[in-house]
């Protein structure tokens, strides 16, 4: 799969670039200075503790079990969840 990245894409050019990347399938990653183009569901997602390179080999969660989670959680995911804090497991993080 293609991964695109679109830096501006809240309107013109990068907009576009964004929609008809992610019409052709494409993993599109996309940033924009203001809230105005996201999608009508938005929400902050805590992985977990993950083994990576930023924490080292004690962290106690897989790379693989968190984002199983974290797809999990998204697909699951509708417009009333938007402003929500949820970590990989779907369970609210307080903030
Ligand atoms: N349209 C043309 O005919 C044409 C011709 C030649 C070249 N270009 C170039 O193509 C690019 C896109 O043009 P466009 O017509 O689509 O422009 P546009 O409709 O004005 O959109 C510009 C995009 O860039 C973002 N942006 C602007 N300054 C930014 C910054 N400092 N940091 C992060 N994002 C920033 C804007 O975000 P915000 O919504 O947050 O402002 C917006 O998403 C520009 O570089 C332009 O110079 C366009």
């Amino acid at each position: 799969m293609t991964t695109v990245a679109v830096i501006g894409a809240s309107r013109g050019i990068g907009l576009e670039l964004a929609r008809q990347y992610a019409a052709d399938g494409c993993r599109v990653h996309a940033t924009t200075r203001t809230d105005a183009a996201l999608p009508d569901t938005a929400v902050a997602l805590h992985p977990g503790y993950v083994r990576t390179d930023m924490t080292g080999s004690h962290a106690s969660l897989s790379p693989e079990d968190s984002v199983r989670g974290i797809r999990k959680l998204l697909a699951g995911l509708t417009a009333k969840d938007s402003g929500r804090f949820l970590d990989y497991r779907g369970k609210d993080v307080p903030w």
